[in-house]
């Protein structure tokens, strides 16, 4: 006998107690909240049959891209294994789709997930590890048509459904469609005030769209529903400090990060990324960080000799250089060469991406920014393939122009720049760069209006939205 969840997805148990718990354990999962690992453990301590509470932690554990969590989802992969004769279909898949993501093989994985929700659309623990695995691969298109394709079996009246449209809203945006992913988004929060996910998909559209006031104030105005005992709070609190960083308000950013994005000393890698990449965006402007490299420099130091996510890799590399870790960074490259070497998608991702992104940002590190240009400038179309966001990604695009102003090469920087405020025409550091580019080529008119653009889109104005 099996009994249905609240999608009336059957799960195998006779457990009423155990199949609430996966309840509770999935609606912390869906918002982010802490702990569900927790949650699924007392369930998994009392009813240590339950296959799919084992087939949940172990697709939970996968999502941290963190190798310090690896034995403890090789024993809830093995658990599952040996409870495979009292497994569904479901859950055998979801077995196989966890057991493919431990095995290095993420994108094998992906598709496991994506095959369990053809069968079973409302399967919403699929969706989402599926989503989460689409953004680390760097699917775009699949972050909205993944979603897409499972909406036609949901309304408002099956429980998440939020959940579900605050994912193609994120997926909407990530493929440039802003008006949807708006509108998406803006829905899914009126239907669940709490979705983190939901509320930065729209975060996202203010970001791309340059809509300062705006993001300050979708974010500013519900962060009671965001920030607190929420694992993702961080990256909404990363997200509204590019805000300030945008308008150049180093100060608000650098507060921000200290009691928000680093309050303390974390090692966890997701965690961990917004940290580097902050004040990696903060080094370029040329803005003092003070010691703040120091500490998470060595929350890089203790994951540095197990790469395993190409990503994570870069942000380990900014960290290195930006505390003058030579030695550590060298060795960093080193294990990233040898990733590149291997099979499995994170080999793919080192090789076309990662290799070439840490060599560039240690030839920063170096001064050497003729070679930065060299090595990120054709990297630019491929860069997805190591995953992460547009705005995550921007920061290849930002220390490119960076590298190219400071090689002198001033037709280059122009062209990059011609490109970036056709993408962000009301971004203020946007007009910083070309007022740059302008002096690097005697242009002094061109670089004094363009300078004038730059103070006068910085200035603070009322939000156009009513958020
Ligand atoms: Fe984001």
């Amino acid at each position: 006998m099996t009994l249905r969840d609240k999608r009336d997805i059957p799960v195998s148990t006779t457990n009423r107690a155990s199949l609430d718990r996966l309840e509770q354990a999935s609606e912390l999962l869906h918002g982010y909240f802490n702990d569900p690992i927790a949650v699924i453990d007392q369930a998994l301590a009392e009813d240590p049959d339950f296959v799919m509470g084992h087939c949940f932690r172990a697709g939970v554990l996968a999502t941290t891209s963190d190798k310090q969590f690896e034995p403890e989802l090789r024993r809830s992969v093995d658990a599952a294994r040996g409870l495979s004769a009292k497994a569904n279909d479901r859950e055998l898949r979801h077995l196989a789709a966890a057991e493919a993501w431990l095995d290095g093989d993420m994108a094998r994985s992906n598709q496991l997930y994506g095959g369990i929700l053809v069968d079973y659309p409302r399967d919403l623990l699929a969706l989402q590890l599926a989503h989460v695995e689409d953004f680390f691969l760097g699917q775009s298109s699949m972050l909205r048509d993944r979603v897409a394709r499972v909406t036609g079996d949901w309304d408002k009246d099956v429980p998440g459904y939020g959940y579900v449209l605050g994912m193609h809203a994120f997926g909407l945006e990530e493929m440039g469609d802003y008006a949807r992913a708006e509108e998406r988004g803006r829905a899914a929060v009126a239907q669940n005030p709490r979705d983190p996910w939901a509320i930065h998909a729209v975060a996202h559209v203010m970001e791309m769209q340059t809509r300062l006031a705006d993001g300050v104030q979708w974010l500013t105005e519900r962060a009671d529903d965001w920030r607190h005992d929420n694992g993702f709070a961080f990256h909404n609190w990363w997200h509204l400090a590019l805000y300030h960083l945008e308008r150049g308000e180093a100060d608000r950013v650098l507060a921000i990060y200290d009691a928000s994005i680093r309050p303390t000393r974390s090692d966890m890698v997701l965690e961990m990324i917004d940290a580097s990449a902050m004040l990696w965006r903060l080094h370029l402007r040329g803005i003092d960080v003070g010691s703040r490299w120091r500490s998470i420099a060595d929350s890089w130091a203790t994951k540095a000799d197990y790469a395993n996510y190409a990503f994570n890799d870069a942000h380990a590399m900014m960290a290195f250089i930006g505390d003058g870790r030579r030695a550590a960074a060298d060795e960093l490259l080193a294990t990233v060469v040898k990733s590149a070497a291997q099979s499995g998608t994170n080999g793919m991702m080192a090789r076309d991406v990662g290799v070439p992104v840490c060599r560039a940002l240690s030839a920063f590190g170096r001064g050497d920014y003729a070679t930065t240009v060299d090595l990120l400038l054709p990297l630019r179309p491929i860069a997805h393939r190591f995953g992460g966001s547009h705005a995550q990604r921007d920061l290849l695009s930002l220390t490119l122009i960076e590298a190219a102003l400071r090689a002198k090469q001033d037709r280059l920087a122009r062209a990059l720049l011609s490109e970036r405020i056709e993408l962000k025409p009301q971004s203020p550091f946007a007009w910083e760069l070309v007022a740059r580019a302008r002096d690097l080529a005697g242009d002094k008119p061109g670089a004094t209006q363009a300078r004038g653009a730059a103070q006068s889109l910085a200035r603070p104005r009322p939000a156009r939205a009513s958020a």
